[in-house]
C-alpha cells in the first residue's frame, strides 16, 4: 500500500467520530488497490485516472486550507498543532504540502553506524541533503585513503542510501567547514541583469530592520523561486523560503534582532539570520541566494 493510495480512498469523515478507524480505512484502500491491479488494462487506466483526479482535488483543497490558515494568526496556531498530528502529517506529506524530514531520518541512520565508526577512531557529520545527495563530513579514521577509511566511507554511504528513501548518493565534503560565502562574481549585476538571472524583488524600504518579506520571483528563463528577504540591523539577506527541517515556508518566521536569529514558526528550528546556519540542528542550513540593493530596490539572483 502506498500512502497516496491510502489518502485517495479515504472518505471525507473524521477519524475521531464513530466511523471507521484510520487503520480500517487503510485496509480498505489496500483491498481496492489489489482489485484495481487485477483489472484489465483499459479498466485499470480509468481507475488510475480517477485516483489521480481525486488526489488532485484533495491537494488543491488542502493547499487552499493551509494557505488561508497561515494567513490568520489564530488559525495559524491551530495549523501548527494539526501538523503534529500523525494522520494530518501523513496527509500533508502525501500531497507534498510538507516534506518528510530526511535530515532526521538520516541522522537516525547515522546513529546506528556511529558506534562502528567510533570503534575505529572515526566519525561522521551530516551537513545537508540536497536533491537526493547527502553531504557529509568524515572525521578521524574515516578520512584518508587507507583501506579502513574506504571501508568506513562505504559503510556510511550504504547506510544512508539504503536507510533513507530520499537519498540516492553521498558526497564527502572537505573536513574543514568552508564558510558559506557567495562568490563575489555572483553578486555583480552586469549590463543585462535579467540574462544573468537577477530578478527585481521589492523596494528595500519594504523590508525595514527586524522584518522579513516573502516574495515569489520568476526569472526571465521561467525559473521560479519562493524567497524570503530578511533584514537584520539593515543587513539584507535572501534565502529560499524553505525551512531546512521539513521544507515548510518561513513567511511567519520570528526574527530576534538582539540575537540575530530567525526562528521557524512550525517546529522552532532556529537559524543565524545573516548566514542561514541552523543553530538547532548542526549542519542544516538555509539556502542563501545572491542579493544586491540597487537604486533602492532589492535584486535577487534566482536564474543561475
Ligand atoms: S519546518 Fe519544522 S522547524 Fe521549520
Amino acid at each position: 500500500m502506498t500512502v497516496a493510495q491510502t489518502t485517495a480512498a479515504q472518505p471525507a469523515q473524521s477519524t475521531e467520530d464513530t466511523g471507521p478507524s484510520f487503520e480500517d480505512l487503510a485496509r480498505r484502500v489496500d483491498e481496492a488497490v489489489q482489485a484495481v491491479a487485477a483489472l484489465e488494462d483499459p479498466a485499470r487506466r480509468v481507475a488510475d485516472e480517477l485516483k489521480v483526479a481525486v488526489e488532485g482535488i484533495h491537494r488543491a483543497g488542502l493547499v487552499t486550507i493551509v494557505r488561508r490558515m497561515r494567513a490568520h494568526p489564530a488559525a495559524r496556531e491551530l495549523l501548527f498543532e494539526l501538523v503534529d498530528d500523525p494522520v494530518i502529517r501523513l496527509l500533508f506529506s502525501v500531497h507534498g504540502i510538507i516534506r518528510p524530514d530526511p535530515m532526521t531520518e538520516a541522522n537516525r541512520v547515522l546513529v546506528e553506524v556511529r558506534p562502528q565508526l567510533q570503534s575505529h577512531g572515526g566519525d561522521v557529520q551530516l551537513v545537508r541533503i540536497e536533491e537526493g545527495v547527502a553531504y557529509v563530513r568524515l572525521e578521524g579514521a574515516c578520512n584518508g585513503c587507507s583501506m579502513s577509511s574506504v571501508t568506513l566511507r562505504n559503510l556510511v554511504e550504504q547506510a544512508l542510501v539504503t536507510g533513507v528513501a530520499s537519498i540516492t548518493s553521498v558526497q564527502v565534503l572537505p573536513t574543514e567547514p568552508s564558510p558559506t560565502l557567495i562568490p563575489l562574481e555572483s553578486l555583480r549585476i552586469g549590463t543585462d541583469p535579467a540574462a544573468e538571472g537577477w530578478v527585481e524583488a521589492l523596494p528595500a524600504a519594504e523590508v525595514p530592520a527586524g522584518a522579513l518579506r516573502a516574495v515569489e520571483l520568476t526569472a526571465p528563463g521561467g525559473k521560479q523561486a519562493e524567497v524570503i528577504v530578511v533584514n537584520v540591523e539593515n543587513r539584507l539577506t535572501a534565502y529560499v523560503n524553505e525551512c531546512a527541517h521539513e521544507g515548510l515556508p518561513l513567511d511567519n518566521a520570528v526574527i530576534d534582532t538582539a540575537n540575530g536569529t530567525l526562528t521557524c514558526p512550525w517546529h522552532g528550528f532556529c537559524y543565524d539570520a545573516t548566514s542561514g546556519e541552523c543553530l538547532s540542528a548542526p549542519g542544516a542550513q538555509l539556502e542563501q541566494l545572491p542579493l544586491r540593493v540597487d537604486d533602492g530596490h532589492v535584486w535577487v539572483r534566482v536564474g543561475r
